[in-house]
């Protein structure tokens, strides 16, 4: 039986204390455990959660379900004492503060560390092993600045090239998001941290993200936007789920008990805590607690105790209810040890010289090749560059939550002129067209860097260079700079510095185009290394380019995307990203997967069968050079279920010596040839036989087998 209200008076727990620059508590609190049987440590952690939340009082128990700090958030950037969420404990019975960081794709945000390249970047390394390093960034610096949980990753799935966080985001596929996800969950928590997935179920949006109603069917979430929460719980065994602002089929996401109890939990055995996204994500007291949401961040507005009190009072919700969520939390906190250690001094002591390379070489592996034509790349060392635009003296990085203040930047012209031996480089900010051109014709090459300005809470209004900067008014109208540019050079090569996917009008003018994505605090010199070849282009597009605004997915029509009357119908199925261009025949300006190297590629001898796809690639160019090649399934369609021409279901990445080849193989379990069955609820296998394809992008299929 839980205890009752002692009283309604309860402490000031609002008050935000900065967490200690100096070293975390000197023991742990079951270093003395008298008289709190909690602390014995063989027994499991589910058990030792309920012996404590036992010992607590009515008050302590209801103090417990929300964070404490609202300043944190505000001074996290700039000020190392301070991060996005702190949970007081109850010293009393030896519970300690819960720390969380956020910590998305771009590193700690907790005072200056790693700027790392965002989140799309990593997804178009196409390497998990790539998504495992960034994490033990992350994982270094989030627990030298004292953290128990890391806000990430974001696996939101792009539905819309004009998501505002697009850039944080693993992009347009489920596969990709999924292993890409998991394998950054598995080495952070390896390390010892808690990782929280988000923004559970789905959050694809910024207009209107805090009420929008997002109305899905059940297999496109099931396929598409559930796919990368379920394998990071089942794959990844994440701690913690964070349940996202907008309203899915008509219920909040941290109130929907459908998804966050029947799916989450019972389905996929997720025994960790969910947490609500910061304020408005928890819509209400009674349906927050019966669906599961343990914790309201980052304080109570939901979860305070007079509302808890009252839903307690009015029978809404039991004693019983509140324990769950409380030995939800707490057990979660047994398991990583966290009453067992003393808490993580907040000590800066991370190593951030070996995390600044860290962070250039994973910018470079993602920085993707899109157009290399009269062999303009790579440049040779003493070639007379003229480098053009605002943003290429810039660091560029997404605005929001994710943002990191970085510990140094080298912008794109410090890399280049770094690189490319002294004088042999001019510079023009653009913001004269005519004075850029003067400068570009000459040199021997011109390179433009342009640059988008994506931010949390806003989705860009159009997907051009000009207007896709509305937060950045300093760029000005890079389309026509790039236009005057490419008029007075012949050999100009455009830098993208973007969060998603922009329209390249002015392609054909040039003959190359790079898109380096935002590409944390080293991107200079990785960008550097790439255009001069000393690394070889390693990114492949996790989101199509499309050639015009019309063409891209969720476009159209008002009430598919952004929403009319306050929902918003993702009536396009499961046909998202190259789904989309596929089924509908249109031809994207550059698809997913597509990456040029600085050398060739063959792809040969294909075996196909129900448990791999084995092929070898062979480097038939003069250079080394990293191929991804691609394993992508066409299913048969059922009752209820057509299917998109094809999906992607493996993907790896080689680095190969001129002649040299390797056999690559695709593990496929039974999953990848299954859909989700309306009917049943159920995955379901799909008819007949499966085409395997296997290519260099979505687009270019070299090899096609049967599966039957
Ligand atoms: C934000 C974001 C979330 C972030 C949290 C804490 O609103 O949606 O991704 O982790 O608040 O800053």
């Amino acid at each position: 039986m839980a205890t009752g209200l002692t009283s309604l008076a309860f402490s000031d727990t609002g008050a935000s204390r900065p967490a200690s620059l100096t070293a975390g508590t000197s023991a742990a609190p079951c270093a003395t455990p008298k008289g709190r049987p909690w602390c014995d440590t063989s027994l499991p952690p589910g058990t030792r959660a309920k012996l404590v939340v036992k010992a607590l009082t009515g008050d302590e128990k209801l103090a417990l379900l929300a964070g404490d700090d609202l300043v944190g958030p505000l001074r996290a950037t700039d000020d190392a004492r301070f991060r996005a969420g702190t949970v007081h404990g109850v010293a009393r019975l030896g519970i300690p503060d819960l720390y969380l960081v956020d910590a998305g794709s771009m590193g700690v945000k907790q005072g200056p560390n790693t700027a790392l390249a965002a989140g799309l970047s990593l997804a178009a390394t196409f390497d998990t092993a790539a998504a495992g390093r960034a994490a033990g960034v992350v994982a270094d610096e989030a627990a030298h600045r004292g953290n128990d949980v890391v806000l990430g990753p974001a696996v939101d799935i792009v539905r819309t090239p004009k998501g505002g966080r697009t850039f944080e985001s693993y992009g347009e596929d489920p596969l990709l998001a999924s292993r890409m996800g998991v394998a950054w969950i598995r080495t952070v928590q390896k390390a010892g941290l808690l990782a929280e997935v988000k923004h559970f179920p789905a959050n694809n949006q910024e207009e209107n993200r805090y009420a929008v109603n997002a109305v899905i069917d059940q297999r496109t979430l099931r396929e598409i936007y559930l796919a990368p929460f379920e394998a990071a719980v089942r794959q990844g065994k994440v701690a913690s789920v964070m349940c996202g602002y907008n309203l899915v089929n008509g219920r909040p996401s941290c109130s929907g008990k459908t998804l966050l109890d029947g799916v989450l939990r019972k389905q996929w055995g997720f025994d960790g805590m969910v947490v609500s996204d910061w304020g408005l994500a928890a819509k209400d007291t009674e349906g927050s607690i019966k669906a599961g949401l343990d914790l309201e961040m980052p304080v109570g507005v939901r979860y305070t105790p007079p509302a808890l009190a009252s839903a307690l009072t009015s029978g809404k919700i039991t004693w019983a209810d509140i324990d769950a969520r409380l030995q939800a939390r707490l057990r979660v906190m047994f398991a990583y040890g966290m009453f067992d250690k003393p808490k993580r001094a907040n000590d800066g002591e991370a190593g951030y010289t070996r995390n600044a390379a860290t962070a250039q070489d994973l910018a470079e592996q993602g920085i993707t090749l899109l157009k290399n034509t009269g062999g303009v790349l790579p440049l040779n060392t003493g070639t007379k560059v003229a480098v053009i635009g605002r943003a290429a003296d810039q660091f560029r990085s997404g605005i929001g939550s994710m943002y990191v203040k970085p510990t140094s930047t080298t912008t794109p012209l410090q890399g280049i002129i770094a690189r490319a031996g002294a004088g042999n480089v001019t510079y023009n900010d653009g913001s004269d067209p005519q004075a850029a051109a003067d400068t570009a014709r000459a040199a021997q090459v011109a390179v433009v860097v342009a640059a988008d300005a994506r931010a949390e809470d806003a989705d860009v209004t159009c997907l051009t260079l000009k207007c896709g900067t509305a937060k950045d008014q300093t760029l000005g109208d890079q389309d026509a700079l790039i236009d005057a540019v490419a008029a007075a050079n012949p050999n100009t090569v455009v830098v993208l510095q973007t969060g998603g996917p922009v329209l390249t009008p002015w392609a054909a003018k040039t003959k190359g185009i790079v898109e380096t994505w935002y590409a944390g605090q080293r991107g200079g010199a990785a960008i550097a290394r790439v255009l001069y070849g000393d690394t070889d282009p390693g990114g492949r597009l996790p989101v199509s380019f499309p050639a015009t605004e019309g063409d891209a997915p969720a476009s159209g029509d008002p009430a598919h995307y952004p929403g009319t009357g306050g929902k918003v119908t993702y009536a396009e199925g499961v046909n998202i990203g190259y789904r989309h261009y596929d089924t509908r025949k249109i031809t994207p300006a550059f698809p997913f997967g597509h990456g040029l190297s600085y050398t060739t590629f063959k792809l040969t001898g294909l075996k196909a069968t129900r448990t791999a796809v084995t092929v070898t690639v062979t480097n038939t160019g003069k250079r080394r050079g990293l191929a991804v090649p691609q394993l992508y399934l066409g299913l048969r369609a059922a009752p209820g279920a057509a299917q998109p021409p094809k999906q992607l279901k493996g993907f790896t990445k080689a680095g190969l010596a001129p002649g040299q080849s390797v056999k690559v193989t695709f593990p496929l379990d039974a999953r990848a040839f299954a859909y989700w069955d309306q009917r049943t609820r159920a995955w379901k296998r799909a008819p007949g036989c499966a085409k395997a394809m296997v290519g260099t992008s979505s687009r270019t299929i070299d090899l096609t087998g049967t599966i039957c």
